[in-house]
């Protein structure tokens, strides 16, 4: 198992250093995927499905190609032929693609047609005139309205059901009981930028530029799907503006891709953003069924939970929910079941946290009203039930900085004030005030991933990995390791990522991205050093002269010996009298098996909420967030602030604000926009505070990073929900929470 790495005195690592990319950013000048403008491009609009399921009767094509400026119309009539069929599965993590590949229709906002066309303009009036006519179906549209089944597997390979101890017995000895079902709604993407491509052929090589979380998995995908080897397809993605789990390939992009092939120019593809709300996923809707017993000291003596989860009828994704109580809690006896059901709409996938956003929200409600039930502080409930082992797989964990996290957070917000009973306190304003709290965690994944190193003969580095950086910063995070592991300044280094023909960074999914393409750029970098360490200790003319492999260190562009700092030489020396270029080499990294095996591995948090309820009208409002989080080593605590307070502000959004309305007789979305479905702004969050509990992980990886993309909702959603019970006495269980369910 690795032993963490030290940091060396002056290193960029743990240093709250800016976004790399916020210049060019503010100034306008990062240019995005549908910045690019090459020479002969056409813009193509997408035509998207009214009903959720039936089939295409008829398209006017010829009115669309009538009008001015429209070059082509791809229908399944015309839609080049595809070397896979998009149903296929085999590449993994993908989705079943709807790629025109016939006239049926399996949910509301499902392409149907593409336009292709001079202008941006010419393009949408065209696939207006398409006034496309429908056979529709009966479609089911709420979790009701159809079978439910047991599935093989959710989430990305977990099974359906878990169980640890006797439920039944532990509830039946249970002293108070509780037995409370949740629902959570359907959540679309609405990333700022939203999914597009723009696509250019040359024979069968393809250039791309398209925002995506895996480049190389888009890559695989996309051979797969044209029948043209992977190294043909160069994918640029430099700029990503947010993904958050849907920017895998989206069927639209692969369809301004194929219309590129069509027409034979390059061609650009954006999706508008109501168009967001049907093809790239989304998070699905559950309702969940908590039960919990505690015995007369508040001990848990049992926990189930049961989740009811969407999929569509053609493809499976079940969204995880369950999982999140296989780890936060002690309970002699925990069981988990995940039923699903098939409904006529888009396949849902990865929404940031998918399973413990939703999952969490439910138990740490049925956690807050179970801690009422017993009379006691929600705090000193959690902490009577802290789980110093994973409860259900038995695992030590590798690191557990929670209590540190509730301690600190309540610290902070000033908890040890907070009556025990619902609506006790006010403002000056007469305003309710509630306060709430939530267990925040997530899971420390890895993926495989690969980079290159070189230090150059004037001194300075190279470093390259086909990371993706989606706003998070790790075009910076990245950096700051790079430099950090060839002993250089941010300064000295050129660090290239974002490009498909680069080594293969893995995915930005999972909170797995600092640790994986982290990791590999690591490992090339003192793989890099080990090379020109052995260069200088063989020669009798450096210093360093036989100072053993080991025996020395790489800061500030030179090679220091351990145990006699004034021995020292630049790299620049050392390869010069060498008379060599540059030294190059690679590095790769993956989760240790052995460790995984041992020890069960999750960030951890404790988040407190005060929200404000105005007695009369029912307006909530969250006033203040304090969230503490222990995840490892901190690569940049700048930047994983951001990434909390994002997290966090999404939890608000969950419990309060977010949820897609469905018309029960169509299955079409009825609010898909941002006027409508609800996202908080800044006049939502007044006030969020990040702490960052220290905490070393020996076992989690060799960097010892747990990741902090999706945490900080998981704990969020809970503690606002739980603050708006505390403020009026009113426990609402359907999320997000509104002013109906409070007066
Ligand atoms: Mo995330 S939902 O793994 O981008």
């Amino acid at each position: 198992m690795a032993e963490p790495q030290r940091i060396r005195h002056g290193s960029s690592l743990g240093q709250p250093i800016t976004r790399r990319d916020g210049v060019l950013k503010v100034t306008g000048q990062a240019r995005y995927a549908a910045d690019n403008h090459p020479p002969g491009l056409l813009h193509a609009v997408l035509a998207t499905s009214r009903i959720a399921r039936g089939r295409v009767a008829s398209l006017d094509v010829a009115a669309a190609r009538a009008h001015p400026g429209v070059v082509a119309v791809m229908t399944p009539e015309n839609r080049p032929p595809l070397a896979m069929d998009p149903d296929d599965k085999s590449v993994p993590f993908s989705f079943k693609l709807d790629l025109l590949q016939n006239d049926r229709v399996r949910y509301p906002g499902q392409p149907i047609a593409v336009v292709i066309a001079e202008t941006l303009e010419a393009a949408t009036e065209g696939a207006a005139l398409l006034a496309p006519r429908y056979e529709a179906e009966p479609a089911s549209v709420s979790l009701d309205d159809a079978e439910p089944f047991v599935p093989p597997m959710i989430g990305v390979g977990d099974p359906a059901e878990a169980h640890h101890g006797d439920v039944d017995a532990g509830l039946a000895a249970a002293a108070q009981r509780i037995d409370a079902t949740y629902e959570t709604p359907t959540q679309f993407h609405n990333a700022m930028e939203p999914h597009g491509v723009v696509a250019s052929w040359d024979g069968d090589r393809l250039s791309l530029d398209m925002p995506t979380q895996g480049l190389a998995m888009t890559q695989m995908r996309l051979a797969a799907l044209f029948g043209i080897p992977a190294e043909g397809i160069h994918i640029r993605s430099p700029f990503i503006g947010g993904g958050f789990g849907s920017k895998l390939l989206s069927g639209p992009q692969a369809l301004g891709i194929l219309a590129a092939r069509l027409v034979g120019r390059p061609v650009k593809l954006v999706l508008t953003r109501a168009q967001m709300y049907g093809p790239v996923s989304h998070r699905a809707p559950t309702r969940q069924r908590l039960r919990l017993g505690t015995a007369e000291d508040g001990a848990l003596t049992a926990l189930d939970h049961h989740v009811r989860a969407a999929t569509s009828r053609f493809d499976d994704f079940i969204e995880p929910s369950a999982s999140i109580s296989h780890t936060l809690y002690a309970a002699p006896a925990i069981a988990t079941r995940t039923e699903a059901v098939r409904l006529d709409a888009g396949t849902p996938g990865f929404m940031r946290a998918p399973g413990e956003a939703s999952g969490s929200i439910a138990l740490e409600s049925a956690i807050d009203e179970m801690a009422a039930a017993c009379g006691m502080d929600p705090l000193a409930f959690r902490l009577r039930n802290y789980a110093e082992v994973e409860p259900v797989s038995g695992k030590p964990f590798s690191s557990k900085a929670l209590r540190e996290c509730y301690a600190e957070g309540a610290a902070r917000f000033g908890w040890d004030g907070r009556p025990l009973a619902p609506r006790q306190m006010r403002d000056e304003q007469g305003l309710l005030v509630g306060w709430g709290m939530g267990t925040a965690t997530f899971p420390a994944m890895m993926f495989h991933g690969e980079a290159r190193a070189v230090i150059r003969r004037d001194g300075t580095g190279l470093v390259e990995t086909g990371a993706h950086d989606m706003g998070q910063g790790a075009w910076t995070a990245l950096a700051q390791i790079a430099a950090d592991s060839l002993g250089l300044n941010l300064a000295q280094l050129e660090f290239r990522s974002g490009s498909s023909d680069l080594p293969n960074a893995g995915l930005a999914g999972g909170s797995t991205h600092t640790a994986t393409a982290g990791g590999a750029v690591h490992a090339a970098g003192t793989q890099a050093i080990a090379r020109l360490t052995e260069v200088a200790v063989a020669d009798p003319r450096s210093p360093l002269f036989g100072a053993g492999n080991v025996g020395v260190v790489a800061r500030d562009g030179r090679l220091v010996r351990w145990d006699d700092e004034s021995r020292s030489e630049s790299f620049a020396d050392i390869l010069g009298r060498a008379g060599l270029p540059e030294i190059e080499a690679r590095g790769s990294a993956a989760g240790d098996a052995a460790a995984m095996e041992h020890y069960a591995m999750h960030a951890h948090g404790a988040v407190f909420a005060e929200v404000k309820v105005d007695p009369e009208l029912g307006q909530i409002r969250a006033t203040r967030l304090v969230g503490a989080f222990a995840a490892g080593r901190i690569i940049n605590p700048r930047l994983v602030r951001s990434q909390y307070y994002g997290g966090m502000i999404w939890g608000v959004s969950f419990a309060l604000h977010e949820g897609a309305v469905l018309d029960p007789r169509t299955g079409r979305v009825m609010n898909a926009d941002l006027a409508e479905y609800h996202v908080p702004v800044n006049a939502d969050v007044p006030s969020v505070e990040a702490i960052l509990v220290e905490e070393e992980d020996p076992h989690v990886n060799a960097l010892g990073i747990k990741g902090v993309g999706e945490i900080g909702i998981t704990g969020t959603a809970g503690a606002v929900a739980n603050a708006v019970w505390h403020a009026t006495g009113v426990r609402v269980r359907r999320f997000p929470i509104a002013i109906e369910q409070l007066i």
